[in-house]
């Protein structure tokens, strides 16, 4: 009935305990064990290897040091469920955090955050964060990356980002942001400092007010300007074109209204212009210049009616114009198809009339024209042509005669599922396994490639898919991943014009791959390492939760310790449970090859001291500790290990060799009771296993100290406990 009241972890401390077990330091810093054992607390699911007393020096997963202490966290797709802790800001030393795509990683992101004062990549895309971004995050003076699209943020920008002088990539795609784009005035800062930012991701939020002039000016080093669905209002500001390095603008799915700054022609590095699904006005944009425009769509707004602009026909890198309903009237001018790079034209919904002809100078690339809502009355295909796929439903040409022209029907959409040749024969793989392109049975890491703005439409053309994949091998080995081949699969644009695909990963060597490549393999994603070039440009990454790291049978050998623990506590097995940790303990002695101290018996020690004639307490689970071990514990009661302060004393954070954390309750010298109280009280405490109290573990009546040692418990009741004096514990019962 005893051990059955007790947490498991103070069993097993005081189990080892009476095996007289101390180990020697390890190679990790105290305050970033305690810190990660203070993350753990919040998460399940942390890999198994997160075991012991050494992160740095046992390796944990996805756990990277310099000099002992943490450097790096990368835990994507690691199927993390939880919290983050405050205590994370207790790693100081801290530069890269990736804890991208766990969804059931969420909650708030924590203020402390904004005191990593060595942090350049904050990165976690796709897990369950909510609740505002927390201002602090303006202190991270160093930060690079900073990525937290795909959660469910809420609240406005915190100005205090643009204090983020280093800032190269700016991902807040995704959330439910709202509220204005923050831009600097008097000491409060704004995006429009971010002059070294090369990427402001701001998509698919509930962002509001006008675009600020004042965001943008001839300093900035642009490229991307993804702002796309979203409710901005007002007009487009003419200070975007001077921001000459632009090659991506999307401002697409707004409510923006007026005229289109007729510099914007001055932007000529852009291949990607989105202005649909708005209400602009005025002339259509003269975009005579824009030499490198690729993708430009302005469809659904209210511009002047006008004839099909002649500057269009001089854009001579142009994939894909789409044009739908923006009252383009007239005949479209012959010489427009015979664009070198055309592939698709979208102008339905117009009022585009007379003749379509589309010449005999048109390209093998274009292939399909959708002209239907229009009034065109005539359109005859020149036999012997290649057949371009051209739509005239609803025009006058298909309401005469008795229409039976293929153009006369709304073509069913093609499936765009490309999938690449394999130069081997696919084999059977037994289930979860996929044949891999190089015929190999294996378990892939999965997810969704995402592309913001691709410069091309025509999604079955193979040649672009090839030197993707090239590209991303490139990628995973420049980095020496274990990765035998990429696949893709599935290509369709969203209802965004993002261009989505399937990706496979397969491993080389083994059937499967472990923790540590899983989420570098992410790394490489989720921060924008893998660069690919046009016709792709700016991507997301949605990885799926990686399932198979043990092979088929995921996770059995972690289980089966805790299985058998939990089986001997139910059984009262004491027995078994000692050897069992006798067996542990060897083992990780072996592996340190460190000798353990033997430590006095404290029970001897306690008579020695004879004070008060108080004898041995009646103790329930709890020890007795030595000033000695506790000094070494706290590494000599120091600062940094005080985590707070009252009229009794002192309270200060530890670590014992088994990895517990402990926080001790130093009683001044002032406050201390007599021997026969101090033993009563601890005699007390220890019966009280309550669950809203900390746990006693032990306590130190040596060299003229009072101490009570407890479990540590981050966040929870611990401060509530030993706020008041020693003897107000006793108050609750057990
Ligand atoms: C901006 O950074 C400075 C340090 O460079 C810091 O003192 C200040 O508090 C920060 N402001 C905000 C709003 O985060
Ligand atoms: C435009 O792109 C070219 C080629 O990438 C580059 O060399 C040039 O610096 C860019 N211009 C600006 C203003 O960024
Ligand atoms: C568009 O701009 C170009 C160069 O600035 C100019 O030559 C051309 O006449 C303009 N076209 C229209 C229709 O205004
Ligand atoms: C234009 O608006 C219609 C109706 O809202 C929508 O179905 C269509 O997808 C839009 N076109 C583009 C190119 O976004
Ligand atoms: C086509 O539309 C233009 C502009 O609305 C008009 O001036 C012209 O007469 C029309 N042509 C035909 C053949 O209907
Ligand atoms: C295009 O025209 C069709 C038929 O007139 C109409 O149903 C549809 O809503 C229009 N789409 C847009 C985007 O205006
Ligand atoms: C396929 O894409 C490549 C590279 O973008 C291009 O050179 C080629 O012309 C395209 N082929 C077709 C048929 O569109
Ligand atoms: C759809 O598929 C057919 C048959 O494969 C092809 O002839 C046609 O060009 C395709 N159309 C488009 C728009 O890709
Ligand atoms: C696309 O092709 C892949 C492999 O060729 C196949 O597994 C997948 O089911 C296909 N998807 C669709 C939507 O047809
Ligand atoms: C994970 O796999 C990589 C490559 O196969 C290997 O180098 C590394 O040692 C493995 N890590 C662990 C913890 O097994």
């Amino acid at each position: 009935m005893f051990y059955s009241e007790m947490n498991p972890k103070i069993l097993v401390f005081v189990l080892v305990a009476s095996l007289q077990i101390c180990s020697i330091a390890a190679l990790t810093d105290i305050d970033d064990f305690a810190a990660l054992k203070a993350l753990m607390d919040l998460w399940e699911n942390t890999p198994p290897s997160w075991e012991g007393t050494d992160p740095c020096g046992d390796q944990w997963d996805g756990i990277k040091c310099i000099n002992s202490r943490v450097n790096s966290i990368q835990l994507s797709s690691m199927g993390l469920k939880g919290q983050l802790s405050g205590y994370i800001s207790d790693l100081q030393e801290l530069q890269t955090i990736d804890l991208s795509y766990n969804k059931d990683l969420g909650g708030p992101l924590p203020t402390s955050i904004g005191s990593l004062k060595k942090l350049e990549n904050l990165i976690m895309v796709g897990c369950g964060f909510f609740g505002p971004i927390p201002d602090s995050i303006g202190s991270l003076q160093q930060l690079v990356f900073l990525s937290l699209n795909s959660n469910k943020f809420s609240g406005q920008i915190p100005p205090s980002i643009g204090n983020l002088s280093q800032l190269f990539w700016l991902d807040l795609t995704d959330n439910k942001l709202e509220g204005p784009i923050p831009i600097s005035t008097g000491t409060t800062p704004g995006l429009d400092m971010l002059i070294k930012t090369k990427h402001f991701h701001l998509g698919k939020n509930q962002l509001s007010g006008r675009i600020p002039p004042e965001l943008f000016s001839s300093d900035m080093r642009l490229k991307h300007v993804l702002f796309d669905s979203n409710k901005l209002t007002g007009s487009i500001p003419s200070t975007l074109g001077l921001v000459q390095t632009l090659e991506v603008v999307r401002l697409d799915r707004n409510s923006l209204t007026g005229p289109v700054p007729s510099n914007l022609n001055k932007l000529t590095n852009v291949s990607d212009l989105f202005l649909s699904n708005n209400k602009l006005s005025g002339p259509l944009p003269n975009l005579t210049g824009m030499n490198i425009l690729s993708y430009l769509d302005m469809s659904n707004n209210s511009f002047d009616a006008s004839n099909f602009p002649p500057w269009i026909s001089t854009l001579q890198s142009l994939t894909t114009l789409v044009m739908e309903n923006t009252q383009l009237q007239g005949q479209i001018p012959t010489r427009f198809f015979s664009l070198p790079y055309l592939q698709t034209v979208d102008l339905s919904n117009n009022t585009l009339n007379g003749t379509l002809d589309i010449g005999t100078s048109y390209r093998d690339r274009l292939q399909l024209i959708d002209l239907r809502n229009n009034l065109i009355a005539e359109y005859s295909p020149i036999p012997g042509q290649k057949q371009v796929e051209v739509i005239l439903v609803n025009n006058l040409v298909c309401k005469e005669t008795g229409v039976s022209a293929d153009y006369c029907t709304i073509p069913r959409p093609n499936s765009s599922n490309v999938s690449l040749p394999n130069n081997c024969e696919p084999i059977p793989c037994r289930s979860n396994q996929i044949s891999s392109p190089k015929c190999k049975c294996a378990y892939p890491y999965t997810g969704l490639l995402v592309f913001i703005a691709p410069s091309f439409s025509v999604l079955d053309n193979k040649t672009n898919y090839i030197l993707l994949v090239q590209q991303l091998m490139d990628s995973f080995s420049s980095k020496q991943l274990p990765v035998d081949s990429v696949s893709i699969s599935n290509q369709r644009k969203d209802p965004f014009s993002y261009l989505e695909l399937k990706l496979e990963v397969f491993p080389s060597n083994q059937d499967h791959f472990n923790r540590s490549v899983i989420s570098q393999i992410a790394f490489v994603l989720s921060n924008a390492n893998f660069n690919p070039t046009k016709p792709f440009g700016p991507y997301f990454f949605h990885g799926d939760s990686y399932q198979y790291f043990a092979g088929e049978a995921t996770g059995s050998n972690n289980s089966l310790n805790t299985g058998i623990i939990i089986g001997a506590v139910a059984g009262g097995s004491a027995l078994v449970l000692l050897l069992l940790l006798a067996g542990v303990y060897a083992y990780h002695q072996k592996k340190r090859a460190e000798r353990a101290t033997e430590r006095n018996n404290p029970f001897a020690h306690w008579d020695s001291t004879k004070s008060s004639g108080a004898g041995v307490p009646q103790l329930k689970g709890a020890r007795c500790f030595s000033f000695e071990e506790l000094k070494k514990y706290t590494s000599n009661f120091s600062e940094a290990n005080n985590i707070g302060s009252g009229g009794y004393g002192k309270v200060y954070r530890g670590i014992l060799p088994s990895g517990e954390l402990i926080a001790i309750k130093r009683a001044q010298q002032i406050s201390l009771q007599g021997g026969l109280e101090f033993k009563t009280e601890i005699e007390l405490l220890s019966r009280v296993h309550h669950k809203n109290l900390v746990s006693l573990l032990g306590f130190c009546f040596d060299q003229g100290e009072q101490m009570l040692i407890y479990e540590f418990v981050p966040n929870g009741s611990l401060w509530d406990s030993l706020s008041g004096t020693f003897v107000n514990h006793t108050d609750a019962s057990a």
